[in-house]
């Protein structure tokens, strides 16, 4: 049974009737640009085959009622007539996403309509991959839909980005939520995080992107990630005297960052140089896959994991073991660790016929360190959030 199916007889044997809206909203994966869209540079992220599906009909009590699959069939119920901030006391749940994204839009003036759903995924939850981000697109496409909100892609990508900063509490970016609402099949989205303008790149034929999961779990809203973006904020303070034409890290050049790099401290410099070169690998990179140069763009993605190590220092052993030993497979472009780091995931862009190639030795090589295998599998560059059945 797929998920569709297992979504809508859950919500039949729990709800006793038919939904009224099925909703697909996928993950994503980033080829370029790690911790950049804070810093208002570009992205390079594909949607992923791997989804959150939802069921969804109607009620008329002023409850939400959620069925989450994934979780054992936990439920959370929430009265719209009451939804305070979320006590940031507590470890975040996964029913604070859609309660989040409840706030977020009664705070944006949208009504919200009470609604029986049930949820599941197949999306590695935690993983760098955007599980969140998908439950959030999955509950706003919903909304949106049922309540004739009549918001549009890139305000469904911004509320989903409010969810996490104001509700959630954790200080990112925009790509996850963009990547989510805006990706198409076969399509790279190469975004420019600060004018939000966005471009589709061919996925290149003939080619595969393998996800290999470490297995590591760091709960995000507790790591070093809000961390890293006060760092940058730093760094811009710093340099802003030196170079005041600059806003974010996006806009120091290369060569301004050369001549006024001595005016930060170690920790800020090596911060700081991440995001720039990165922000230029970016968009080499795109320029690359549009000449076919895959070779070229896998060494790119080689860079960044590099530098997401020693510079930006968001790796951990397990995933640094994961890059290098798929760097060395012949047919292997690049990988890099994908997402915000600290654990998670792998992502891997290989000739189509080197997949099966790479899962062999990467098992071999985690098993042999970790005495425990990766969880590897294929993705397709896919669709965003749709509804697809009202
Ligand atoms: C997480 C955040 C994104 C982005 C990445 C790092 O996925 O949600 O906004 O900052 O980390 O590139």
């Amino acid at each position: 049974m797929n998920l569709r199916q297992r979504v809508e007889n859950e919500f039949r044997n729990r709800f006793g009737r038919s939904p009224e809206i099925i909703v697909r909203a996928p993950g994503r994966v980033n080829l370029l640009g790690a911790h950049v869209d804070y810093n208002e540079g570009w992205v390079l992220p594909a949607a992923t085959e791997q989804a959150v599906w939802l069921a969804a009909a109607a009620v008329d009590n002023g409850v939400v009622t959620i069925r989450a699959i994934d979780f054992d069939g936990a439920e959370a119920t929430f009265s719209l007539e009451d939804l305070p901030p979320r006590d940031n006391a507590g470890p975040v749940s996964w029913s604070d996403y859609p309660r989040g994204v409840a706030w977020v839009l009664r705070n944006a003036g949208c009504s919200v309509s009470a609604i029986d759903v049930v949820f599941a995924g197949d999306v590695p939850i935690g993983a760098g991959v955007s599980s969140s981000a998908a439950v959030e697109v999955a509950f706003l496409t919903t909304w949106n839909a049922m309540g004739r909100l009549g918001l549009n892609a890139l305000q469904l990508a911004q509320l989903g980005q409010q969810t996490e900063n104001q509700y959630i509490g954790l200080a990112s970016g925009i790509m996850d939520q963009f990547a989510s609402v805006h990706a198409a099949e076969n399509q790279l989205v190469l975004l420019d995080c600060r004018t939000l303008q966005h471009e589709l790149i061919p996925f290149p034929s003939q080619t595969a992107i393998l996800v290999a999961d470490s297995g590591v779990r760091r709960e995000l809203a507790n790591s070093e990630y809000n961390v890293r973006r006060s760092q940058c904020d730093e760094a811009v303070a710093l340099l802003r005297p030196h170079l005041p034409h600059i806003r974010t890290l996006r806009d120091v050049s290369l060569d301004d960052f050369e001549l006024n790099a001595h005016h930060l401290p170690m920790l800020l410099r090596r911060r700081a140089q991440h995001v720039i070169q990165e922000c230029n690998r970016v968009l080499n990179g795109a320029e690359l896959l549009k000449r076919g140069d895959l070779t070229g763009f896998g060494r790119l993605m080689r860079q960044s994991h590099m530098s997401s190590r020693d510079l930006y220092e968001v790796s951990i052993p397990e995933l640094d073991l994961l890059a290098s030993t798929a760097w060395e497979v012949e047919g292997c472009y690049g990988a890099r660790l994908t997402g915000a780091g600290f654990g998670g995931c792998v992502v891997i862009l290989s000739e189509a016929c080197a997949m099966d190639r790479l899962a062999e030795k990467l098992h071999d090589a985690y098993r042999a360190v970790h005495s425990r295998s990766p969880r590897i599998f294929h993705t397709r560059a896919a669709n965003g959030a749709r509804v697809m059945a009202s």
